[in-house]
């Protein structure tokens, strides 16, 4: 049976899960897609650092290397930042590797560039967990395109945040030991200035506007809330009146074609749609022409929801790359 080689950018909180989730899934993976995969390097940045084992496979901290191995088809890449990510991946790309990302910073800005690199050379890109992770929203919406329009885009799209403001209210934690405990979860980024600032929700957010509206608002002139300034007495204080802070993250398109989109803390009652959502989970709703209003609930971050959207990409890519070999 051929084998599909494949190597892992990035071995934190993701990478990890998708190493484990490719070994515990393997037989199922090898039946359903008539393929095996080996992972054949893993990329880090210290070597120092204590791992899990990965028996037999390349752990290195140079690219180069793992751009030297003849062969690799499929990266997955599950390190921060807009760059070397960016570089990585588009260096993959004219390899003729498909790739997977969960890298919502570097997406949200080289998300089309990468799209075009990839056509030209006939791979695939995969990036459902650059978005409420293990809500599948990216597949969801790249289905309903094929019919409808979607005017508007609600939602709650940061885990850590969410988690935060549900910890504060109902265990009575502090901000500092609520963001303590997202990071122990891994649902917090290492630097979690994103999580807390509203600028990992302003990136997913713009993923989706270039998804459902095929462009983006400018950058600068969309309105950003994060939640650092958010008190535990003013999270108790509202949930004394029956309110809670949602941070809710909203792109709308006008009649002229025009794109609004915002980033907020609010105050929502009983009656909100997202009045609900709670802890890790994150919720997306989307206005549209012919379904109506449609969302998607689920859990926003962590390892094995994340790790696990990645994987069913690859099964995606691969059987969608082996349908048009054989079509051919
Ligand atoms: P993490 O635990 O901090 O792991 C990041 C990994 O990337 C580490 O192994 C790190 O190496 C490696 N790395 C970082 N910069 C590198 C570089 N320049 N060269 C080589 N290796 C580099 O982060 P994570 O939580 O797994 O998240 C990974 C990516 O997935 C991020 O883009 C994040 O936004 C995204 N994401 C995370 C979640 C989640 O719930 N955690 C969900 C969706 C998307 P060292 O280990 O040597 O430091
Ligand atoms: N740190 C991110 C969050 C991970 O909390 O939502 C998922 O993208």
């Amino acid at each position: 049976m051929a084998i599909i080689q494949a190597a892992i950018l990035g071995f934190g909180t993701v990478g990890q899960g998708i190493y484990q989730i490719l070994n515990e899934r393997k037989v199922q993976l090898k039946q359903s897609l008539g393929l095996d995969i080996e992972v054949k390097a893993i990329l880090i940045r210290d070597l120092a650092k204590n791992r899990i084992a990965t028996p037999g496979v390349l752990v290195t901290d140079s690219f180069q290397e793992i751009e030297a191995i003849p062969g690799i088809q499929v990266v997955f890449e599950a390190i921060v930042g807009e760059e070397p990510a960016f570089d990585y991946l588009s260096r993959a790309i004219q390899k003729g590797c498909h790739v997977i990302t969960a890298n919502k910073v570097m997406f949200s800005k080289y998300g089309l560039q990468l799209e075009e690199q990839a056509k030209v050379k006939g791979v695939h890109i995969g990036y459902e967990a650059t978005t409420a992770a293990g809500v599948p929203i990216i597949k969801t919406l790249k289905n309903l395109l094929q019919v409808n329009q979607v005017h508007k885009i609600q939602g709650i799209l940061n885990g850590t945040s969410n988690y935060m403001l549900t910890q504060m209210r109902i265990q009575q934690c502090l901000f500092l030991d609520a963001l303590q405990e997202a990071k122990l979860l891994g649902y917090a980024e290492a630097d979690p200035y994103n999580d807390i600032s509203g600028q990992d929700a302003f990136r997913k957010l713009m993923i989706l506007s270039t998804l459902a509206f095929g462009k983006q608002p400018e950058w600068q002139d969309v309105e950003v809330e994060g939640i650092t300034n958010i008190t535990l007495e003013e999270v108790q204080n509202a949930s004394s009146r029956g309110m809670r802070f949602k941070q809710i993250a909203e792109i709308s398109q006008e009649v002229d074609g025009s794109l609004h989109a915002f980033v907020r803390l609010k105050l929502v009652g009983q009656e909100h749609p997202l009045y609900a959502i709670e802890g890790v989970d994150n919720a997306i709703s989307l206005d549209t022409n012919y379904i109506g209003t449609l969302t998607l609930t689920g859990p926003g971050a962590g390892k094995f929801p994340t790790a696990s959207v990645m994987v069913e990409d690859y099964a995606d890519i691969i059987r969608k790359h082996t349908q048009f070999l054989v079509t051919l």
